[in-house]
């Protein structure tokens, strides 16, 4: 089973998916923390995150390791476990960079692709991020597009970041700047056939978790 949720930064995705990957016992993806990770190894290794060859041949050769339990997400790029770096101001700045270079999604979506066929065998997978259901796995049995408005997906990130070294205005600019930069990339403007869309806005965590669960009983008895 493959449980696709997309939606914008903030939608409150991450927290969701990895809820309903717990509750129903399967494996979860989180496939920005790819587009991170090469960021991460592109500015490590002093690339101009401008050229775009080069970006993508970094993309090709690292070595990558994604955990896909829930309970214990870790990311390694060529042996450093880099699960916290890769959640940096200075990676969350660069990151649209590399995820509009399309020799990278290229090189990227191949691999998620690979972690959710290995995952199948354990049940399946919950996979979070942009382009899920309309790229990525399109045979998807749910799939869910989240959404928040503004205002709610500014507070969440508020929690997030609650380190005090954000401004509320920095914030603002931050997700209002991802929110067009992530927007060029044609995939994310277009509506996943057979998506359920559900506005996260007024729910708890808990209730979307419950929302979602429930549907991938239904989706998978169908
Ligand atoms: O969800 P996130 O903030 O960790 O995503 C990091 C970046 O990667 C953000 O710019 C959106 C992009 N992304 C993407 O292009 N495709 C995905 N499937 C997931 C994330």
């Amino acid at each position: 089973m493959i449980i696709a949720v997309d939606g914008p930064s903030g939608s409150g995705k991450s927290s969701t998916a990895r809820g309903v990957a717990d509750r129903l016992g399967l494996r979860f993806l989180d496939t920005g923390a790819t587009y991170r990770a090469v960021t991460w190894s592109a500015i490590e290794h002093g690339l101009d995150l401008d050229d775009t060859a080069a970006v993508a041949q970094r993309a090709r050769e690292l070595r990558l390791e994604l955990s896909t339990d829930p309970l214990n997400q870790f990311v390694i790029a060529d042996g450093s476990d880099i699960t916290a770096a890769i959640r940096e101001p200075r990676i969350s700045e660069q990151v649209s960079k590399i995820a509009t270079n399309l020799d990278v999604r290229k090189e990227l979506i191949r691999r998620q692709r690979e972690i959710i066929d290995d995952a199948q065998p354990s049940g399946g997978i919950v996979v979070e991020g942009r382009d899920i259901a309309t790229v990525v796995a399109t045979d998807a049995e749910l799939k869910v597009l989240l959404t928040a408005d503004q205002e709610a997906r500014l507070a969440r990130r508020g929690a997030e970041l609650a380190v005090g070294s954000v401004t509320a205005e920095q914030l603002r600019d931050q997700i209002v700047r991802r929110d067009a930069d992530d927007s060029t990339v044609a995939e994310f403007q277009v509506a996943s056939d057979g998506a359920v869309t559900i506005d996260s806005t007024d729910l708890s965590l808990e209730e979307v978790i419950d929302v979602i669960s429930r549907l991938a009983k239904e989706a998978s008895t169908e």
